[in-house]
């Protein structure tokens, strides 16, 4: 059956190398027009954004994260994901589903991207968290879950076929 979802999901794996190559404002903006689309828990839509495309900014958004965020310094762009922390208790959640929807986005751009974990990660002296909504200017009340670097692919690597996802984890009626 036709499931270009699906194609598109398949192909998608995390890149964290990238070319010079300059992504368009328009692919952003197409990008971030799927990340605001996602659902969000009782409709609030509490997930803001921040897209850094500045270099010395990013250079110093990649200091924000102590260990496993040297990807972003090459990145072209990093989209700060962060959400308002009054709109209730589905904060996590809310932000991870249009991250997802930022990973997808970009692969249908043949961008690539990659989640760098913010939430309970260390910056250079305080949680990376408070490191990047300093940096940022982002008022209190929000909270960083994680950043999305994206650029050019400056690694290919291959796509996911049917044969590797595991069925058997698809239960049906009862476990
Ligand atoms: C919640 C979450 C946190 C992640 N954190 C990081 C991270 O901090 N750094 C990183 O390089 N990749 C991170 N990733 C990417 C995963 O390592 C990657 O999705 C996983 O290894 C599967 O590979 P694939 O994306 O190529 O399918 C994260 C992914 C998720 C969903």
């Amino acid at each position: 059956m036709n499931n270009q979802l699906f194609e598109l999901a398949a192909k998608r794996r995390s890149v964290r190398k990238y070319t010079d190559a300059k992504i368009s404002d328009d692919v952003i903006n197409e990008i971030m027009k799927v990340a605001l689309a996602a659902p969000c828990s009782f409709g609030h839509r509490p997930v803001e954004f921040v897209v850094v495309r500045n270099k010395k900014t990013i250079r110093e958004l990649a200091g924000c994260k102590s260990l496993g965020g040297s990807q972003i310094i090459c990145a072209d762009a990093v989209i700060v994901v962060m959400v308002e922390l009054s709109r209730g208790e589905f904060w996590i959640e809310d932000g991870a589903v249009a991250s997802g929807y930022i990973l997808l986005a970009a692969e249908q751009y043949d961008v690539g991207a990659c989640w760098v974990h913010i939430r309970n990660r260390t910056g250079r002296s305080r949680s990376s968290d408070e490191e990047i909504r300093e940096l940022l200017g982002v008022p209190d009340g929000y909270a960083v879950l994680n950043l999305i670097a994206l650029g050019g692919k400056g690694e290919r690597k291959k796509g996911y076929a049917e044969s590797d996802f595991d069925f058997s984890k698809v239960h049906r009626e009862t476990f």
